[in-house]
């Protein structure tokens, strides 16, 4: 026998050590691996009392550039199950996007969703947001959707030009264990 474990030392352990060991890797493309999809609406309000996406910073040229350039916004915007604001939370878009185009409006998108359960999602991607539908990557996630990728399809739903609030719709195509 090599080099028993002292009983002693095993009493010792902090319960809830012992009790949680770390979860295996799972073997790659194995049964485990399992795929979802998810709709819902995604809410920016960049107006009004209780703004869900607020302006963090901006060079000294972006007011004089017709596509923002330059602008950086940080969201917690409501995901929810249908267009209605009111309509049912699902979880919260947290992170932040960056007008990173010069020649046309477009996005660098770096948020995740908090879905109320804990669960989360990554995506990280460039967004026309003038274009009919975007595709971004999902880069990860944790929670019921560990070792996450795939993509979103966001399509706009409305857009008021004068106060610029958007809803977007989220097609979220994830594999996961
Ligand atoms: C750009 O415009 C915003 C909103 O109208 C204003 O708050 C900000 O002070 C302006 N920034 C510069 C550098 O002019
Ligand atoms: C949590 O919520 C998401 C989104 O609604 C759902 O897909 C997932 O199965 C839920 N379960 C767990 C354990 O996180």
């Amino acid at each position: 026998m090599s080099n028993p474990t002292p009983l002693l030392l095993l009493l010792l352990l902090p319960l809830s050590l012992a009790a949680t060991p770390p979860t295996p890797f799972p073997h790659p493309h194995s049964r485990l691996e399992k795929q979802t999809h998810l709709r819902f609406f995604w809410h920016d309000i960049v107006n009004g009392r209780n703004p869900t996406a607020i302006r963090v910073a901006a060079a000294p040229s972006t007011n004089a550039s017709s596509t923002g350039f330059g602008a950086v916004v940080m969201i917690d915007d409501p995901l929810t199950e249908s267009p209605q604001m009111d309509s049912k939370l699902v979880g919260r878009a947290q992170g932040l996007y960056a007008l990173s185009a010069q020649e046309e409006v477009g996005l660098l998108m770096a948020m995740n969703f908090a879905f109320l359960n804990g669960s989360t999602l990554t995506v990280m991607g460039r967004n026309k947001v003038f274009d009919k539908v975007r595709e971004m990557p999902v880069i990860g996630g944790s929670g019921a959707f560990r070792l996450a990728r795939g993509y979103v399809e966001a399509r706009t739903h409305t857009y008021d030009q004068n106060t610029g609030n958007a809803c977007v719709e989220y097609n979220v195509f994830v594999l996961h264990h």
